[in-house]
């Protein structure tokens, strides 16, 4: 149960709140929720249960679990690891952005007035917060600190068991804002926005986003969910954990799309409006109840989405100071300081691309601001990439006990669909170079090692159920290993 609000706690961040909003408004809505949710179940469930099975089998951090599990071979599977790293540089960077804007929005909260919690007042609230480069680059830097201190004093687990009241907390404020939304006069075109597919609307781009959400919003594809998994007890089944965690972290997702598009339609507002969506929409949401509790609840509000942005923040840095300090290239301390500053360092470009520096804002970067472009690189193709390694890794690589002695039941049904799923990440990429060369190359090269494992592993047995001695000795062993490393940590 711990367990699962942890990873829930991860999962459920920006991603949920201010991702999923603003990208399915640009995406045209419909179509493109319907696609998000085919990617979370066929896509996101299988490689969630592969993730958490590196974890659980290695117990290491990303780079040493490919390794360990990779055979002969692991010295190049180790590079998943690296990968995964890479990803939580850029992700980090701009995730601090966001994170640097809910603190923002708390912190004037305490001034928050009714006569403030209007349309035209947030919209230039917001386009004058976000263009002031020396404040964007402040609450970033303090977001970041928050979490460097996190890390630093090893209070994570104590933050986690904060999650027992977070998690509930969040959902009753969301429904509170559902209910809102619902008894605004507009609320049909909103759900019609949201729910009714216009498949006209789809195209490479849109399906590509669909399955970047996906992995985003699930912590997928870098590590992450991995590390987690490292602490998870045997007895836990990852088939019914994974799905939990999904199921939570989905129905967040499309409650605050309907906590959302409602009011943006009464209130005659864009979904196009980018990543300013749901921190303009929301005052204007708020107003609804009241002057004395609107005010007061804009603020909680606030509060709760900055504590679901620190969780998960914390969570993508965890696995790359633990990769340093696992490697014994660095000290923990060193390691957190270090990677803190970087990430601040990185951080500026997206800081300034919201208006704060035109060279930034403008659509200099492959047709986006420097912080969607980031936003892409990681979310729609590094996360992607990386869930795609690790599925194959699972399928191809690890050996038939460990997956079988991981996932007893269900196997069945998990392991093709895990198959699927670098499939379907492959065909999403196919499909976007329908009308983009470099991509092409991409999903040729992928559909390439698909065929080519394929091909290997067809040679090996077949996936028969464990024999119970076989059983018994996974279990000897891992046990011995548990005491060796515990004794290697006491000398
Ligand atoms: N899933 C989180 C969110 O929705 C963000 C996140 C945390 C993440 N850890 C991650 C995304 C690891 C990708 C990989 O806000």
């Amino acid at each position: 149960m711990v367990f699962i609000l942890a990873a829930t706690g991860s999962a459920v961040g920006l991603g949920n709140i201010w991702r999923f909003p603003y990208i399915t408004g640009m995406n045209g809505g419909g179509a493109f929720v319907l696609i998000y949710l085919l990617c979370v179940f066929a896509i996101g469930l299988p490689i969630m249960v592969a993730e958490l099975l590196i974890g659980r089998a290695s117990k290491q951090s990303p780079a040493l679990a490919f390794k360990k599990l990779g055979g002969k071979n692991g010295d190049y599977w180790q590079y998943i690891g690296w990968f995964g790293i890479i990803a939580a540089f850029l992700l980090s960077s701009y995730y601090s952005v966001i994170g640097g804007w809910t603190l923002y929005y708390i912190y004037q909260s305490f001034n928050w007035h009714m006569s403030d919690l209007t349309k035209d007042h947030a919209l230039n609230a917001f386009s004058t917060f976000t263009a002031d480069p020396a404040t964007q680059i402040f609450w970033t830097l303090i977001f970041i600190l928050i979490g460097v201190i996190i890390v630093l004093k090893g209070v994570k687990g104590g933050l986690e068991a904060f999650n027992k009241i977070f998690i509930p907390a969040l959902l009753l404020m969301i429904v509170l804002l559902v209910i809102n939304a619902l008894t605004c006069k507009g609320a049909w075109d909103g759900l019609m926005f949201l729910f009714y597919p216009d498949f006209s609307k789809i195209s490479g781009e849109t399906v590509l986003a669909a399955m970047g959400q996906a992995f985003f919003s699930l912590s997928l594809g870098m590590g992450a969910i991995l590390t987690y998994g490292s602490y998870l007890h045997d007895k836990e089944s990852l088939m019914n954990t994974s799905f939990v965690i999904v199921l939570l972290d989905t129905l967040v997702a499309v409650l605050v799309g309907i906590a959302i598009f409602p009011v943006l339609f009464a209130f005659g507002m864009s979904p196009e409006s980018g990543p300013g969506l749901t921190f303009i929409t929301m005052p204007v949401a708020f107003s609804n109840f009241g002057t004395v509790l609107g005010p007061i609840l804009i603020t909680v509000f606030f509060m709760i989405l900055a504590f679901a942005a620190l969780t998960s923040s914390i969570s993508i840095l965890e696995p790359v100071v633990a990769h340093f300090v696992d490697k014994e290239i660095l000290s923990r301390k060193v390691a957190t300081i270090m990677l803190g500053f970087l990430i601040f360092i990185l951080s500026i470009p997206s800081a300034l691309s919201n208006g704060g520096h035109d060279i930034f804002s403008s659509k200099n970067f492959l047709g986006r601001s420097f912080m969607d472009f980031a936003d892409f690189i990681v979310s729609d193709n590094l996360l992607p990439l990386g869930g795609f390694g690790i599925a194959l890794f699972v399928f191809f690589v690890l050996s038939r006990e460990v997956r079988r002695y991981e996932v007893p039941k269900y196997y069945g049904i998990w392991k093709p669909l895990l198959l699927i799923a670098a499939f379907a990440v492959a065909f999403v990429y196919l499909h976007k170079a329908a009308s983009d060369i470099p991509w092409l190359i991409v999903a040729v090269i992928l559909v390439m090692i698909i065929i080519d494992l394929a091909v290997i592993s067809s040679k090996q047995e077949s996936d028969k159920p464990l024999e119970p001695h076989e059983l018994q000795e996974i279990k000897e062993a891992r046990k011995l290993e548990h005491e060796n490393s515990n004794q290697d940590n006491s000398t």
